[in-house]
């Protein structure tokens, strides 16, 4: 080999290994989330595999929500961020029915029945976060819905949310205040990508074929409006 030829292989080398070394970090990064998840044994509570729950009495028994589509769903920072830090997103657990008791006036949540998530250290928390990222089985769904944040909810959000379609009656969009057989929605807008949040007001059964939200077969223009409202109460609220 002469040395211009050398030269030109060891400016090759040098401007690939930056490249090299960052992919090979991320793919171990990866995989040592993998491990992780086994280590924890996170799938004895979340399907890591799909399919979602086939019928009502799995749906029941289901003990975290599923995660096989989890980088279609969830932003990767939160993720990281709530694994290190989990707080309560569905007020009255996994599937309200096993978790009221009654009330003076109504039912209550009875919160002793409802466990803390399990807390884990940024290493651990950075690399599962990576891993639920790669996790994608409903990109298609997801390619299907284009956000537009330009269509502002205005003062018809909230009465779209509440009045008109009736999500408040499951949903939560400030602490306390709104139903509790769904996910608080004032922490939505950080949790979770406008695409996923598009797509499953559009048809919650497409992602979760027993789950108890009706498809109101929303017209796009109002669909786009909850979703800004939603991300508009998240920017409002100091919750994670
Ligand atoms: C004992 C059961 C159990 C185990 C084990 C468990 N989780 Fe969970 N997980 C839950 C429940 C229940 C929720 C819902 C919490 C809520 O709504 O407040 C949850 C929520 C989550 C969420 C938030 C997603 C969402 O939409 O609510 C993530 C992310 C998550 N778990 C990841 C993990 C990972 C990663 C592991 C392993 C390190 C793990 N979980 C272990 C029960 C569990
Ligand atoms: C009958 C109760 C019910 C009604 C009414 C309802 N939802 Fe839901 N919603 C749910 C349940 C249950 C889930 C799934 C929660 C889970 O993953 O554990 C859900 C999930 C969602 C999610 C994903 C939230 C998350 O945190 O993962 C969004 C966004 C949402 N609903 C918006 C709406 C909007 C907008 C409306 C009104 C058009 C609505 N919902 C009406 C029960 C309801």
């Amino acid at each position: 080999m002469n040395s211009s030829m050398a030269m030109k292989l060891f400016n090759i080398l040098l401007f690939c290994t930056p490249i090299y070394v960052g992919l090979t970090l991320s793919i171990s990064a990866h995989a040592g989330g993998i491990g992780l998840l086994k280590k924890y044994d996170c799938a004895s509570c979340h399907a890591l595999t799909g399919p979602a729950p086939a019928t009502l009495a799995a749906l029941w028994q289901r003990k975290g929500p599923d995660l096989f589509y989890a980088g279609n769903k969830y932003r990767q920072a939160w993720l990281e961020t709530w694994l290190q830090q989990p707080k309560r997103i569905r007020p009255a657990g996994m599937f309200y029915m096993n978790h009221i008791k009654p009330g003076p006036k109504r039912n209550m949540v009875d919160t002793s029945t409802l466990t803390e998530h399990i807390q884990l250290n940024k290493k651990d928390a950075k690399a599962i976060a990576a891993t639920l990222a790669s996790m994608k089985t409903h990109t298609a769904l997801i390619q299907a819905e284009k956000h537009d944040a330009s269509i502002s909810p205005g003062p018809l959000g909230e009465m779209l949310f509440d009045k008109i379609y009736g999500c408040m009656a499951c949903h939560q969009i400030e602490p306390g205040f709104g139903g509790m057989s769904g996910t608080e929605v004032y922490t939505a807008g950080k949790r979770l990508t406008p695409e996923f949040m598009l797509s499953y007001i559009r048809n919650p059964q497409a992602w979760d074929p027993k789950i108890w939200m009706p498809n109101a077969h929303l017209p796009d223009n109002n669909k786009q409006k909850l979703v800004n409202y939603i991300i508009k109460l998240s920017k409002e609220s100091n919750d994670e």
